[in-house]
C-alpha cells in the first residue's frame, strides 16, 4: 500500500481532472492510481499488479522501467533542457529527424515535431491548406476522413474525427470535413446495404470502400479537397485493417484528384504493426505521415508530421514560411529519448519480435471465438479488437442499456479487477481493445486470453 494512499485518493478527487473520465463513478469508490511500471506490468497504489494490455494508451512499446530511456532523458536535461525549434535547431531534434526520415517511406524526408498526435494532425491539415495556397490551388482546403475514426481532440483534429457523439458538445467545429465509410469487414454487408460481404470478397469490399473516397471528392468538388486522413488500421470501432488493395486504390484516387494522402499513424507507427510505419506494412506511399505515442515509448511526450520533399519545396523559397509551431514541439529531452528509443528498437530487434509473434498472438486471441459473446477478433501485429455481440449468428449488437450495463458496468471493471489493464470501448460497436507492449511474448498472450475468457464468459450470462 502506498504510504500516502488516503491523501492521494482525496487529492485526486478534489483536484485532478481526469481525461475522458466519468468523475461521478468515483464518488463512492477509489480512483485507480498507478504508481509504478516494470516490463509489461503496472502496479497500483495498493501494490496490485496488472498486465499492461494497452501499452498505456498504445504508447509503451518497450515496456516500463527502462533505465536506458530514463538515462537518456536525464543526460539531455542536464546538457540542454530546453530550446524551441523556432528558427533554431538542437542536436537531438536534428538527429531524430534524420533517423525518422531514414525509416519513412519514399521521399517523406521532412520532419516537423509537435508535442503529441492531435497537434501532428492539426499540422498536417494546415500544411495541406498552405501548400495548395502557395502552389496556385487556393480553394483546396477540405478533408475527407472515415466514419468512427478518431484523430484527436483539438478543434481541427476533432473536426476530422468521425464520431458524432464525441463532437456534439463542441459544435460548431472547423467546417469542411467529410466522412466516408470505414473498412469494417465484419459489418461490410451493413455498410454496403447488403451489396457486399467483406468476408467472402475482401478485395471487392476494399475497392468499394476506397471508391467512396472518389465519390466524396466528386461531390465536394475536387478543386476544394486538400487531403484524405486515414489510419493504416483504424482504431476506433475496434481495429479495422485495410482490405487487400484498399490503400493502392486510395493512392490512385488521390493522384487522380491531386489530393494528399495523410497516413495517421499516431497508433500504428513504431512497431505496433511489426514495421516502423503502417504504410510499409500495407505497401502504400502517403504524402504525409502523422505520428506520436510510440516514438518515445512514452518516456517523454512527442509527436511528428513527416512530409514529402515536394510539400516542403514552396517553403524553401525566398521569404516563404510555414507560420506554425509549438513551444514544446521537438523538446530536447523528448527527441533525445526518441532517438534512444529507436536505437533500442534496432538493438533489441523489436520489429522482428512483433513479426515473429503476431501469428501466435492472433491464434491465442482467436481461441476466444468459442465464447457466444465474442463475434469477431480482428487486427494485425500487436493491435487487436475483440467485438462483443448479443447474437453471434445475426451479429446483433448490444443495446445502449446493455452496453452500459455489460461493457462499462461489468467487462471493463472486471478485466481490471482480474489484473488486465486494457480498454472496453463502444464508440462504434462494443469492443475490447488490446495493444500490449511490443516486448510481450507467448506467456503474456496466454495471460490475456485467460483473463478475457473468465470475464467474457461471465459477461455472456448477463445478456
Ligand atoms: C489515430 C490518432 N490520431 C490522433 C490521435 C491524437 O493523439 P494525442 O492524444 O497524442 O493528441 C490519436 C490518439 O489516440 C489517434 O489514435
Amino acid at each position: 500500500m502506498h504510504p500516502d494512499y488516503d491523501h492521494l485518493q482525496q487529492a485526486a478527487k478534489d483536484h485532478l481532472w481526469l481525461h475522458f473520465a466519468r468523475h461521478g463513478a468515483y464518488a463512492d469508490g477509489d480512483v485507480p492510481v498507478i504508481v509504478r511500471g516494470e516490463g509489461v506490468h503496472l502496479y497500483d497504489a495498493t501494490g496490485k499488479r496488472y498486465l499492461d494490455g494497452l501499452a498505456g494508451l498504445f504508447v509503451s512499446q518497450l515496456g516500463h522501467g527502462r533505465t536506458e530511456l530514463a538515462e537518456a532523458a536525464a543526460k539531455q536535461a542536464q546538457e540542454l533542457a530546453f530550446m524551441p525549434l523556432w528558427s533554431y535547431a538542437h542536436p537531438p531534434a536534428i538527429e531524430l529527424a534524420e533517423k525518422v526520415a531514414s525509416y519513412a517511406p519514399g521521399d517523406l524526408d521532412r520532419v516537423f515535431f509537435t508535442s503529441g498526435g492531435g497537434e501532428a494532425v492539426e499540422t498536417a491539415w494546415k500544411l495541406a491548406k498552405n501548400y495548395f495556397k502557395l502552389t496556385g490551388r487556393p480553394m483546396k482546403h477540405k478533408v475527407v476522413s472515415r466514419s468512427i475514426a478518431y484523430h484527436g481532440t483539438t478543434q481541427g483534429a476533432l473536426s476530422i474525427t468521425g464520431l458524432p457523439l464525441l463532437k456534439q458538445q463542441f459544435e460548431p467545429l472547423v467546417p469542411s470535413t467529410f466522412r466516408v465509410p470505414n473498412t469494417n469487414a465484419y459489418r461490410a454487408d451493413e455498410i454496403t446495404a447488403g451489396y457486399l460481404d467483406g468476408a467472402s470478397d475482401p478485395e471487392a469490399f476494399g475497392r468499394w470502400a476506397a471508391d467512396q473516397i472518389a465519390v466524396a471528392i466528386e461531390n465536394e468538388g475536387p478543386d476544394t479537397v486538400a487531403a484524405v486522413f486515414l489510419e493504416p488500421v483504424q482504431n476506433a470501432g475496434g481495429c479495422f485493417p485495410p482490405p487487400p488493395g484498399y490503400f493502392q486504390r486510395v493512392r490512385e484516387i488521390c493522384d487522380e484528384y491531386d489530393v494528399l494522402l495523410v497516413s495517421d499513424e499516431v497508433i500504428c507507427a513504431f512497431g505496433r504493426l511489426g514495421h516502423m510505419f503502417g504504410a510499409d506494412r500495407y505497401g502504400y506511399q502517403p504524402d504525409i505521415i502523422t505520428c506520436a505515442k510510440g516514438i518515445t515509448s512514452g518516456y517523454a511526450p512527442l509527436g511528428a508530421m513527416i512530409a514529402s520533399d515536394r510539400l516542403m519545396e514552396p517553403f524553401l523559397e525566398d521569404k516563404a514560411m510555414f507560420a506554425h509551431g509549438y513551444t514544446f514541439g521537438g523538446h530536447p529531452v523528448s527527441t533525445a529519448v526518441g532517438l534512444r528509443n529507436l536505437q533500442l528498437f534496432e538493438e533489441e530487434r523489436v520489429l522482428e519480435n512483433v513479426r515473429d509473434n503476431e501469428a501466435t498472438f492472433r491464434a491465442t486471441l482467436e481461441r476466444l471465438l468459442d465464447l457466444p459473446i465474442v463475434g469477431d477478433v480482428r487486427g494485425d501485429g500487436y493491435f487487436y479488437g475483440i467485438e462483443l455481440v448479443k447474437d453471434k449468428a445475426t451479429k446483433e449488437s448490444f443495446t445502449a442499456e446493455e452496453s452500459e450495463r455489460i461493457l462499462y458496468g461489468f467487462v471493463s471493471k472486471q478485466l481490471y479487477a482480474e489484473g488486465l489493464y486494457c480498454r472496453a470501448d463502444d464508440r462504434g460497436d462494443p469492443v475490447v481493445q488490446l495493444a500490449p507492449p511490443l516486448v510481450c511474448g507467448l506467456e503474456h498472450f496466454e495471460e490475456m486470453e485467460q483473463i478475457l475468457r473468465v470475464v467474457l464468459d461471465k459477461a455472456s450470462s448477463l445478456l
